[in-house]
């Protein structure tokens, strides 16, 4: 008979909420704690306090089979938990370094509140020995510490816990990697075993590589525009490479998020300590920050003109689509530089409301809002409801004749008909 375990999830974030609720979902009695009340009182009335699909429909199912509870008080959730799990930030100190103080107050906050020979199970990403570091925090030599690190995606966040490609513990000792493992019974993924230092490492090693594999396509589409290749044509025959494959190599005005910009600091950081460094690393964040450059160039060429007293229409300020996570935005990294052009920046987000100011930049409750008046149109998040607005329409209101298109997700036909000019990443 399969076994449900009681488990207890510190944080109730982007990663916190999704691994309580998804761990519910696999059958176990969870529960969640966070330390911001105004969060945890909105969760136990039904509601989701950050934009992710399907999330809220998740949390009121869960409330409603009483599979959750939410609690301020971590010592409370900890209580009875034969797992606990730490899913609290770790943000990027002034020198690119992780900051552990939420993850150290968290682990000294429930010490003494843990029951005897409970697993502690660190989900943050968190720098190569701080499985060690929460271990000596805890000073519990009853309790094992573990390194699990987490792989979703905002936007996607259910499906990728769900549908992981792998489940990574770090572990030293096999009967309490076994039982880490039980916790995801169900979900058909490789499980590999490591010590903790290379479950952490793992993390870090794949959002690098994947920020570079992103870097690596912009800047092929910056080639494509010097010499007259098509992106997308290019892009798709290296995706077709079983090696390379054709995920994340998307075109966009840089990436961005909650987590890339942070981390390969962070592994930048790390490496410094070491003789060689990393300056491939620091090559990519530097050749990402160019990126937001070129997209203010095309704006500059689109007005034929100096930004200084232009208005600019913006689609999107989220650092992607279907979240409302604004953090290290690529958007908000491209508004600040029209911002500081002299632009006037007035901007439309499905998750920001109408008359909020966001780096300066006015914002309206519709795409075509923001249009009205504009000398020329920049996309900047993929929202797919961009993709359908009514390409006349936005010819009628833009005094413009050019739209950035720095996804490349309008329809260049519809947008040519309309007698607008599209300017693509590397088409
Ligand atoms: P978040 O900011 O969305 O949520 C963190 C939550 O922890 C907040 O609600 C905060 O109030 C709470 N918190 C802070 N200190 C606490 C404490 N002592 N006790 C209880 N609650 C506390 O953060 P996030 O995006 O969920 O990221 C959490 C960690 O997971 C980070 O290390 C991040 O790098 C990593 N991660 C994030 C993602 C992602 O997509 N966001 C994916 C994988 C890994
Ligand atoms: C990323 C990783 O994909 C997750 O595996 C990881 O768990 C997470 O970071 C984390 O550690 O927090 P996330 O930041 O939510 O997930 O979003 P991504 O889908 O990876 O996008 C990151 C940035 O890259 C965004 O700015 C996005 O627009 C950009 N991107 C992504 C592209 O420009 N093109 C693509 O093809 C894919």
């Amino acid at each position: 008979m399969e076994v449900s375990e009681r488990i207890a999830v510190i944080g109730a974030g982007y990663v916190g909420l999704t691994t309580a609720l998804c761990l519910a979902e696999l059958g176990h009695s969870v529960a969640c704690a966070d330390i911001d009340r105004d969060r945890v009182a909105r969760l136990c009335a039904g509601q989701c306090p950050i934009h992710e699909p399907g999330l809220e429909d998740l949390l009121r199912r869960c409330l409603a089979e009483g599979a959750v509870t939410f609690v301020d008080d971590p010592t409370r959730a900890v209580g009875d938990a034969d797992f606990v799990l730490l899913c609290v930030p770790t943000p990027q100190t002034a020198s690119g370094a992780a900051d552990l103080s939420h993850l150290e107050a968290a682990a000294r906050g429930i010490s003494r509140s843990l029951r005897d020979g409970v697993v502690v199970i660190n989900k943050s990403t968190v720098p190569i020995g701080s499985t060690r570091f929460v271990d000596g925090v805890l000073g519990r030599p009853d309790v094992v510490v573990v390194s699990n690190p987490e792989f979703l995606r905002e936007g996607s966040a259910i499906h990728d816990f769900l549908h992981p490609d792998r489940i990574i513990i770090g572990c030293v000792d096999p009967d309490v990697a076994a039982r880490v493992a039980e916790l995801y019974r169900g979900l058909a993924a490789p499980v590999l075993v490591t010590d903790p230092e290379s479950a952490e490492l793992v993390k870090y090693a794949s959002n690098a590589f994947l920020a570079m594999k992103l870097t690596f396509a912009n800047e092929i589409v910056r080639l494509c525009e010097e010499f007259e290749a098509d992106s997308g044509d290019v892009l798709q025959g290296m995706g077709l490479d079983s090696r390379i494959g054709p995920g994340f190599l998307a075109p966009g005005p840089g990436w961005g998020g909650s987590c890339f910009p942070k981390d390969s600091r962070a592994l930048v950081q790390m490496a410094t300590r070491t003789a060689a460094g990393f300056p491939m690393l620091t090559a990519m964040l530097e050749t990402n920050d160019s990126h937001f450059d070129r997209v203010v160039a095309k704006v500059e060429r689109a007005l034929d003109g100096p930004l200084d007293g232009a208005r600019v229409a913006v689609w999107g300020l989220t650092f992607k689509a279907n979240t409302d996570d604004r953090r290290e935005s690529p958007a908000l990294a491209v508004v600040r530089r029209l911002v500081a052009g002299g632009a006037t920046v007035v901007a439309f987000d499905p998750t920001v409301p109408a008359g909020a100011s966001i780096e300066e930049c006015a914002t309206v409750g519709s795409a075509l809002d923001a249009v009205h008046d504009a000398h020329v149109l920049v996309v900047l998040t993929e929202w797919p409801e961009f993709a359908t607005v009514d390409a006349t329409a936005v010819a009628a209101r833009l005094r413009g004749r050019t739209v950035v298109d720095a996804r490349n997700l309008l329809d260049r036909g519809s947008y040519a008909d309309a007698g607008l000019e599209l300017i693509g990443q590397g088409r």
